[in-house]
């Protein structure tokens, strides 16, 4: 196919419009837009100002713009977590190329059936598992693969999520409650879990997972503190008093980071001025221990792979920046990454310690470590190409979704074992 591929943005949010659409801008010969759905107006305006989208091509919801014909080659689906398959499947059975934002669904009969129609219907399927586009863990995939570490036999990995990232998302934010969206071990992790996956380069067989919330709850809030922190008494003393956050923290605040994520969550266009009537009034004011929230904030799983490898893996919201640590252990080397940092740290055993430095000094790899761009060239090269063979495909995908689901059964039971295949079997059970 001639490009540039065309592209149906559904759920114009973070995803779709702020980290997928600029990459029209800067490779304008391989995507062009020409519809989107969403149902706030301002994401809509937003659509059409910077990406030329004709105002009778903006639909009001996903579902009026899939009862459209056809309108474009690929459908990008960055909707909220619940709608994913619903969204995805329609697209493909229209005849659309998916890009499916992660996770698939909290409901593991749903990807299962997402995988089946993509199957029937021979639509290209691709979940937006970033990380494995990064040089970070691309770079380590090609050290595991090329033997440097002999046999793999263990993997420790960690996502640290940042206090205040973890503030932002899981106790104020959009993925606060299972209910709503998924739990944190699938809606933060199932990225984790697709590398681990990817790393080991065999089925994961078992898991076993531990954890819950420990500290965002009513009990740990500040003496007197207030349901909504500009009415609090205790502001001053409170590192997640929501105004410091959203304008001076050094993590998050707009004077130090500019208007992008995540202030540009709380309020569209922010500025100082915005953001204060957003905090006075919206989800992201509200006392951190005084929210609806329910996702775990620690949580780890234990997994064994086929052929006695073993992997652990921690996720907390105890860090102070954002990052990622992974160690690989082989028969005959170890590696030690740090995403944060950029850097693997390899040993061949006898050898001499060599670090690899991947760092990015001209800023060519932003946006998830390079990932978001990363994903986007190769799922626009495959479509160009009239390729079926992607690299974080559907099928691949649901196996980290069975991980995570499975890690999620463990932990509510206290950390019972789940084998794999039995309960990807008992989902596939209860949806048929
Ligand atoms: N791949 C990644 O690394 C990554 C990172 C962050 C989020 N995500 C995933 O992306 C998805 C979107 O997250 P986000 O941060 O962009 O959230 P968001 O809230 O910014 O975007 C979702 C958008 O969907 C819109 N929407 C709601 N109902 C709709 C409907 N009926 N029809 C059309 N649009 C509708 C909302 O108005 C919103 O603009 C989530 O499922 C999340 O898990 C993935």
């Amino acid at each position: 196919m001639a490009g540039p591929v065309t592209v149906a943005i559904c759920g114009c949010g973070s995803r779709g419009l702020d980290a997928y659409a600029p990459f029209q801008t800067a490779f304008p010969e391989k995507m062009k837009i020409v519809a989107g759905a969403d149902p706030r107006p301002d994401r809509l305006e937003k659509l059409q100002k910077l990406y030329g989208v004709a105002p009778d091509m903006c639909f009001a919801s996903d579902d009026e713009m899939l009862a459209q014909p056809k309108l474009a080659d690929v459908m990008i689906v960055a909707t909220m977590d619940r709608t994913h398959v619903k969204n995805a499947a329609a697209a493909m059975e229209k005849g659309y190329d998916v890009l499916l934002e992660k996770p698939i669904s909290p409901d593991l009969g749903q990807c299962l059936a997402l995988r089946e129609k993509a199957h029937e219907t021979g639509r290209i399927a691709v979940v937006c598992h970033v990380l494995r586009y990064t040089r970070f863990y691309a770079a380590l995939e090609e050290m595991v693969r090329s033997g440097q570490l002999g046999r793999l036999v263990t993997i420790e990995a960690s996502e640290n999520v940042g206090w205040w990232h973890f503030a932002h998302s899981f106790v104020r934010g959009n993925w606060r409650r299972q209910d709503e969206t998924s739990p944190m071990i699938l809606q933060k992790c199932c990225h984790d879990m697709d590398i681990l996956r990817w790393l080991a380069g065999r089925r994961c067989l078992a898991v076993q997972s531990f954890g819950g919330l420990d500290f965002f709850r009513p009990e740990n809030a500040p003496a007197g503190a207030a349901a909504r922190c500009c009415e609090c008494p205790a502001r001053d003393g409170c590192r997640f008093d929501a105004e410091k956050l959203y304008l001076t923290d050094p993590h998050c605040g707009i004077e130090h980071i500019g208007p992008q994520w995540p202030v540009d969550v709380v309020a569209t266009d922010p500025t100082p001025e915005k953001l204060r009537a957003a905090l006075r009034t919206g989800p992201y004011g509200r006392c951190v221990f005084r929210c609806d929230n329910d996702v775990a904030d620690h949580q780890t799983v234990d997994l064994l792979f086929e052929g006695g490898l073993t992997a652990t893996f921690t996720a907390s919201a105890f860090s102070d920046t954002i990052y990622r640590t992974i160690k690989l252990t082989g028969t005959e080397g170890e590696v030690w990454g740090d995403m944060g940092r950029q850097t693997l740290t390899l040993h061949r055993f006898g050898q001499p310690e060599e670090v690899i430095d991947l760092k990015d000094e001209k800023g060519l790899f932003s946006g998830h470590g390079g990932g978001d761009f990363g994903l986007l060239h190769s799922f626009f090269d495959l479509v160009l190409s009239g390729g079926r063979d992607a690299l974080t495909g559907v099928d691949a995908s649901v196996e980290s979704h069975v991980m995570a689901l499975a890690a999620e059964h463990s932990r509510a039971r206290g950390g019972e074992t789940v084998d794999l295949a039995a309960f990807e079997r008992q989902a596939l059970g209860a949806e048929a």
